[in-house]
This record gives C-alpha cells, sequence and structure tokens, in this order.
C-alpha cells in the first residue's frame, strides 16, 4: 500500500482541514507530519465549527488513528488546550491518538525567541504566527531541541535547563523581557505531565507496518507550498518542508512510497504575515473578497490578505510536488464578481512576461498579466452535483484544468462537509 499525502498549493488555509475530515472514511491513519500550532485547520460539520491546531483532522472519525509526526513541532500547552476542547466530543484520544517520541518539543523560550526576533527585524518582519515556530527548527537542525521521547527520561529537566540557558543568553542579547517565562514554565511542566499519559510511540514502525498491513493512510500536510522553507519566498516562508517531500522525513516514509498527491488550493489566494503576492488586491474587491471568505486567520486572528488566483504560482507548487488531483476550494467566494481574473504571467520591470517563479522575483516589483473570465454571480450554496453548476464555472475550471494539465476532482461550495463536489 502507498501513503497519499494532501497539502496546501498556495500560502495556506487553502481548506485543507476542511478535506482530510471529508476523506478521512476512506483511510486508517491519518497523520501530521511537519509545522506545529502555527497551523489552523477548521472542520464543519452538524452544525459544528472546529479548529485544530496540532491534532490531525481525522480526529472526529472514530475508527482512525491519528499520529503526530516526527516531522511537527509541538506545544505541549496548546495540545493539552486542545485536547481540553475536544470534551464535548467524546473522543478517545488515548486510542485514537499518537505521538512520535521523535517529534521536537516547543518550550516557553522559543515563543520568547520568537517575539525577539521578529521585533528586532523591524519593517522586515516575516509576520510569524509567534507560535515559537523557527526557533523549534532552529535548535532541531542545530542539534540542541528537546524531544517528546526525551520527557520520559529521569534527567528531562536538566537537558531542558541546559536548553533554557542557552535561550536566555540570546534572549538577554535582544534585550527581551522574560518576566512571562515563570508563568508560561508552570503551564508547560503541567501540560509534560498531562502528555506523559498520552500514547508516546516510534511512529515511524507504526506507519510502515500500517502501509505494509494494507493500511490506507493520509498525510496531512499544514502551511502551504509557497511557505516551504527551500521553495516559498524566503525569508517570508515557515521553518519546514511543507512540501510532499516533507512527508517522507517527517513520517519515516519512503518516496517510493507515495501514492497519490491531493493539491489543495482556493479558486483565489490569500496569505497571511508578510512577503511578496503579485496578485493582492488593495481595492474594495480584495476587501469584498476577505469579506465574503471570511478571511481571518483561524490560528491568529489576522485579516488575510486577498487577490485572484495565480497560474505560475500554482504551476510551480503542482511541479514540485508531483500533484497528482487537484481540489478547488472556496468557489462560492467568486458568486458575487460579474468578472473574474486568473494571473497567467508576471510582467518585470523590464517588460518582460514570465510565468516562472525565480530566484530573482522574490525581490522584485511584478506586474501581474490577466486573463479575464465571465463570473456565474450566482449562489452555489445549494448545489450538490458538477452537471448543476452554472456554465461560467464550468469554463472557469475547464481552463484551469488545460492551464494546469491536472485534474480538478472535487470542488468545494462551502465550509460544511455536504458541500463539497466530487467529479
Ligand atoms: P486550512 O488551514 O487549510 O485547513 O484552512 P483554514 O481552516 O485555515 O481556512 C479555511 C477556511 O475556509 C475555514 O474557515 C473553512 O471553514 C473555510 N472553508 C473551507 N472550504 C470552504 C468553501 O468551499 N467555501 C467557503 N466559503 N469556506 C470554506
Ligand atoms: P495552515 O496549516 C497560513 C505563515 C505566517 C507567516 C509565516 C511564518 O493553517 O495553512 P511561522 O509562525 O510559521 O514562523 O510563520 O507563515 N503561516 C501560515 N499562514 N496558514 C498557516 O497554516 C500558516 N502557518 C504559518 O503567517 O507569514
Ligand atoms: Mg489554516
Amino acid at each position: 500500500m502507498k501513503m497519499d499525502v494532501l497539502l496546501g498549493l498556495q500560502w495556506g488555509d487553502e481548506g485543507k482541514g476542511k478535506i482530510v475530515d471529508v476523506l478521512a472514511p476512506q483511510y486508517e491513519v491519518v497523520a501530521r507530519f511537519q509545522g506545529g500550532p502555527n497551523a489552523g485547520h477548521t472542520l464543519e460539520f452538524d452544525g459544528i465549527k472546529h479548529v485544530l491546531h496540532q491534532i490531525p483532522s481525522g480526529i472526529f472519525r472514530s475508527q482512525i488513528l491519528n499520529i503526530i509526526g516526527n516531522g511537527v513541532v509541538l506545544d505541549p500547552i496548546i495540545l493539552k488546550k486542545e485536547i481540553d476542547g475536544l470534551g464535548k466530543f467524546s473522543i478517545d484520544y488515548r486510542k485514537n491518538l499518537v505521538i512520535s517520541k521523535k517529534a521536537t518539543i516547543i518550550v516557553p523560550t522559543h515563543k520568547l525567541l520568537d517575539a525577539a526576533y521578529e521585533q528586532s527585524k523591524g519593517d522586515k518582519k516575516i509576520g510569524s504566527t509567534l507560535k515559537g515556530i523557527g526557533p523549534t527548527y532552529q535548535d532541531k537542525i542545530g542539534r540542541s531541541a528537546l524531544r517528546i521521547g526525551d520527557i520520559l527520561s529521569p534527567d528531562f529537566k536538566d537537558k531542558y535547563d541546559t536548553l533554557l540557558e542557552k535561550h536566555k543568553t540570546t534572549l538577554s542579547f535582544y534585550n527581551y523581557p522574560t518576566d512571562k517565562l515563570e508563568e508560561m514554565e508552570v503551564q508547560f511542566f503541567e501540560a509534560v505531565e498531562f502528555i506523559k499519559t498520552l500514547n508516546l510511540i516510534d511512529s515511524e514502525y507504526v506507519v510502515n507496518g500500517a502501509l505494509a498491513s494494507n493500511k490506507r493512510i493520509l498525510a496531512e500536510g499544514a502551511q502551504g507550498s509557497l511557505l516551504d522553507v527551500d521553495f516559498g519566498s524566503y525569508p517570508f516562508v515557515t521553518s519546514s518542508n511543507t512540501m510532499a517531500a516533507g512527508a517522507c522525513t517527517g513520517l519515516g516514509v519512503a518516496p517510493s512510497r507515495i501514492g497519490e498527491v491531493f493539491g489543495i488550493f482556493k479558486a483565489y489566494c490569500t496569505r497571511v504575515g508578510s512577503g511578496p503576492f503579485p496578485t493582492e488586491l488593495f481595492d474594495e474587491t480584495g476587501e469584498a473578497m476577505r469579506k465574503e471568505g471570511n478571511e481571518f486567520g483561524s490560528t491568529t486572528g489576522r485579516p488575510r490578505r486577498c487577490g485572484w488566483l495565480d497560474l505560475p504560482a500554482l504551476k510551480y507548487s503542482i511541479m514540485i510536488n508531483g500533484v497528482t488531483q487537484l481540489y478547488m476550494m472556496k468557489a462560492d467566494v467568486l458568486n458575487i464578481f460579474e468578472e473574474i481574473k486568473i494571473c497567467t504571467h508576471y510582467e518585470l520591470p523590464s517588460g518582460e512576461k514570465i510565468d516562472r517563479l525565480s530566484f530573482e522575483i522574490t525581490d522584485m516589483e511584478v506586474k501581474p498579466v490577466y486573463k479575464t473570465m465571465k463570473g456565474w454571480n450566482c449562489s452555489l450554496a445549494d448545489v450538490r452535483s458538477y452537471e448543476n453548476f452554472p456554465d461560467e464555472l464550468k469554463a472557469y475550471v475547464a481552463y484551469l484544468e488545460k492551464e494546469l494539465n491536472v485534474p480538478i476532482n472535487l470542488i468545494s461550495v462551502g465550509p460544511d462537509r455536504i458541500q463539497t463536489i466530487l467529479r
């Protein structure tokens, strides 16, 4: 059996959580492989809306094993809160949720360091979620981080203190206040005691064992391909490999074992945080998109920047991920527009038109070149089959498929599970 991967092709918040929840009945395992509480994955069903940050989005399906993989950076305090928040759903999390002992721990000082680094960058700040993601991955790669398995060791506190001393030196260099630290540490050690009672495992054996016994696994990406640390708009990226290859290192699965790669994209674009966004709209059209799409961050509540669909960026993401199926989200948000634009190329300051994301492009002022299509301008709220789509939406889908060369097999027309049209 092969492992399927589901990931975002834009700057995050494409609707990954919704689709993992929709697809979950076809799988036996759902696994997160990178990122941490910077993610906010929203699920809506039976009139309930729920946002998950670190727990995989298969948690509401009782037959599914949910794995937090080794590639994840995990905040014990936030995990405890998330699990407490599941209380009303009668989920057997000690059975349905397991955590890799090799996942990296976010300690309180990582969050302070995240804030200190951002403050020191002034107007060049990344717009981080301030969840400590960058500093934690820095320590992982720098070989000084703590891992989930360490909390079971009798000398965990000593290891913690060693890391703490290192962080304090840096915080004092940045002159960053640590007066909140004591209170954060109390919460942290309480949460660590709680995590000790959960199912902590060598998840690479569980994942590979599941594949060997023909169980179906879905790897759930966080963030989006344009925030990938290697291929995103560096330095305005997150600190992990958000692309399909990250599912291999983040779970211990060989590349030859990857099956379908589901690429999720919005019918337009959004971005939170700083960094280039060629099709961003600063006018009433952008404002209308934000309002209609309720484009406010699931993790930080920040308003999301909005703009038209960017084909060069989408083609790039499809290429680096080897996407086999496309899923288009939030088509309903475009209901309100009489005309819909799609960026086909970028015009460089020299006048040259390109459709590649070259190294240089991050630092350039590029002008999007648009194709304009007629909007459908009607509600999709009650449409439940592709045949009943308005012709203009069918034309939009057909144009994208021709340009992207990958089938669009699912179109989402609202946040609820049932507002999902499979072709
Ligand atoms: P994720 O991070 O990729 O899981 O996405 P988020 O949950 O951060 O953001 C997606 C938002 O769009 C959530 O509020 C979803 O409930 C909502 N959503 C998902 N699909 C659709 C859709 O097809 N139409 C509309 N209007 N909203 C959607
Ligand atoms: P999901 O999984 C959207 C953005 C932040 C910032 C940059 C770096 O819900 O799609 P970080 O905290 O990772 O150091 O921030 O990445 N970012 C996201 N944007 N959705 C996310 O996750 C994001 N996770 C991080 O806004 O620009
Ligand atoms: Mg999100």
